[in-house]
C-alpha cells in the first residue's frame, strides 16, 4: 500500500466486529489501532469499582468528580497484535468486556464531561495520522476531516451470536437472550443520546458484514481504500 498516512474513522453498531476489522486494517497499513470503546468501558469500570455505579444505578456527579483521577493509556501487546488499555497504570483489558460493564457503558458514555475528556485524548492520539480509530463518533465529531470514513453494521441477531460465542468461549456464563437484549438496547441508547449520537457521517461508506468473512471484509477494504484515495 502507498505511504500517504491518513486517518481512518470507523464507526458503527456495537458488536459488529469493528475492532477485529480495525486491527486487521492497522496491521496491513502499519498504522496504530485505537479502540475508543475501550476508553469508555475503562471509565465505566473505574466508576463501578469506586462506588459511582451501584446496582446498575449511575451517580453522574460522582462519575464527573472522579474523571480527574482517571489516567488512561494504551501499551502495545505483541501477543495480541494490538494495544492493551491501562487505567492509572493497571492493566484492565481483561476486565472491561464483561456484561456488567456492557450494561452501564452506554449511560456513562452519554455524560458530556466524559465525552469531552475522551474526545480530547483521541484527537491528540490521532494528531500524527497513521491511525485506525474505531468508535461511534469518530467520523462525525473526533475527526470530521478523516480521509476515509467507514460506517459498519450487521444484523442485530448476527451480532448477538458473535458476542455470545466470544463470551462463552471465555467461560462467562451468559444467555443468548441477555446478550441480544444488550445489543439492541445499546443500539437504541447510542443512536438516541443527546450528545454525539451514533450516526453515519454523510461522507462515510457503509460496510454491512452480516454475511461476510474477515477475508471478504479485507478484500472490500482494499478496493475502497484504493478507490477513495485514488491510488
Ligand atoms: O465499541 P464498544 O462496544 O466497546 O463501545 C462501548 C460503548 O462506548 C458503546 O455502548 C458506546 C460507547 N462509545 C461511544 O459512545 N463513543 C465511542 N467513540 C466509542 C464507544
Amino acid at each position: 500500500m502507498d505511504n500517504k498516512r491518513i486517518i481512518i474513522a470507523l464507526d458503527g453498531h456495537s458488536s459488529c466486529g469493528k475492532s477485529t476489522f480495525a486491527k486487521a486494517i492497522a496491521a496491513r497499513l502499519g498504522y496504530i489501532f485505537i479502540d475508543t470503546g475501550a476508553m469508555y468501558r475503562a471509565v465505566a469500570l473505574y466508576a463501578m469499582e469506586h462506588g459511582a455505579i451501584e446496582s446498575g444505578i449511575i451517580n453522574e456527579d460522582r462519575v464527573v468528580a472522579m474523571l480527574a483521577d482517571i489516567n488512561i493509556d494504551f501499551r502495545f501487546n505483541p501477543e495480541r497484535g494490538a494495544s492493551d488499555i491501562y487505567v492509572n497504570g493497571d492493566l484492565v483489558e481483561g476486565k472491561i468486556r464483561t456484561i456488567e460493564v456492557s450494561n452501564c457503558v452506554s449511560a456513562v458514555s452519554s455524560i458530556a464531561q466524559v465525552r469531552e475528556k475522551l474526545v480530547k485524548m483521541q484527537q491528540t492520539m490521532g494528531e500524527r495520522k497513521g491511525v485506525v480509530m474505531d468508535g461511534r463518533d469518530i467520523g462525525t465529531v473526533v475527526f470530521p476531516n478523516a480521509e476515509l470514513k467507514i460506517y459498519m453494521t450487521a444484523d442485530a441477531k448476527v451480532r448477538a451470536e458473535r458476542r455470545y460465542k466470544e463470551l462463552t468461549a471465555k467461560g462467562d456464563s451468559v444467555s443468548f437472550d441477555e446478550i441480544y437484549e444488550n445489543v439492541v438496547s445499546r443500539d437504541r441508547a447510542d443512536m438516541s443520546r443527546a450528545i454525539s449520537p451514533l450516526r453515519k457521517a454523510d461522507d462515510a461508506i457503509v460496510l454491512d458484514n452480516s454475511a461476510m468473512s474477515v477475508e471478504e471484509q479485507m478484500a472490500w477494504f482494499d478496493r475502497e481504500y484504493h478507490r477513495v484515495l485514488g491510488c
